[in-house]
């Protein structure tokens, strides 16, 4: 049975004394009262990801994700931090493809793959993100661009390389708007990403991989989301800032 994900992506949020305090919290109430058949996983931003990871070495419970990398090892991309470089801090996830990140930072299809190669390469688990725009869904082409999407980066990964790769689609549409996707719309695109994962990288490979919503989660409504045979967990946002909040969604999955 695949064991499921709840990953808090925390965005352009929290000082490091506010991240410090959140990660505090929900590791204490994840003690007091334990989870253990949920992966809980949180992406501070990088100026946080240090302290943070001491934090949870020292604690355990819970698991550390970035938010980005470069594609590139090292060299003169100013600003930049490469995937090598959140391994070296302890970090074991990283959110690449993200639909923030595509629309405002133009990020391709192609970057997406290069970047979860990257993190690959170094020992760390990409969590792809895919889904589809609001005009997309009411023209009806919601498959088509998903599946452009993953014929484009995630069927390119090395299919010894799959094993490792987290997908979470999120719906633009959904984030943060409220508007949450049913758990009938979900469902159904994540049996459509499983059963594309199947055609290219075989069946176990596709019963063995994850595939987690995100898109306005959140403690009412993640328990139906989470119930659904194709949905391994969430990528949470906003609900992922409260560390009660936070918790209830992931005593839900
Ligand atoms: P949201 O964001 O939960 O605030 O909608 C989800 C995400 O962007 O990962």
């Amino acid at each position: 049975m695949r064991k499921k994900i709840v990953a808090g992506n925390w965005k352009m949020n929290n000082t490091l004394q506010e991240g410090l305090a959140l990660t505090f919290r929900i590791i204490d109430l994840l003690k007091e009262n334990p989870a253990d058949h949920v992966k809980v996983i949180v992406a501070p931003p990088f100026t946080s990801l240090h302290p943070i990871c001491e934090l949870i070495n020292k604690e355990g419970v819970i698991h550390l994700a970035a938010q980005d990398c470069h594609q590139e090892k090292s060299g003169a991309f100013t600003g930049e931090v490469s995937s090598d470089m959140l391994f070296d801090l302890g970090v074991k996830y990283v959110i690449v493809g993200h639909s923030e990140r595509r629309h405002y930072f133009n990020e391709t299809d192609a970057l997406v793959l290069a970047k979860a190669e990257a993190a690959l390469d170094v020992g760390l688990r990409p969590i792809m993100c895919f889904g589809e725009t609001q005009e997309q869904r009411s023209r009806g082409e919601h498959f088509d661009a998903v599946k452009k999407q993953l014929e484009n980066s995630l069927l390119k990964i090395n299919p010894a390389d799959i094993a490792h790769v987290v997908i979470a689609y999120e719906p633009v549409w959904a984030i943060g708007t409220g508007q949450n996707a049913t758990p009938q719309q979900a469902q159904e695109m994540h049996a459509f990403i499983r059963s594309t994962v199947a055609g290219k990288f075989g069946k176990n490979a596709a019963d063995d991989i994850l595939i987690i919503y995100g898109g306005s989660c959140n403690s009412k409504n993640s328990k139906e989301l989470f119930s659904q045979p194709d949905i391994d967990g969430g990528l949470i946002g906003g609900a992922s800032l409260k560390a009660d909040e936070f918790v209830q969604i992931v005593r839900s999955a």
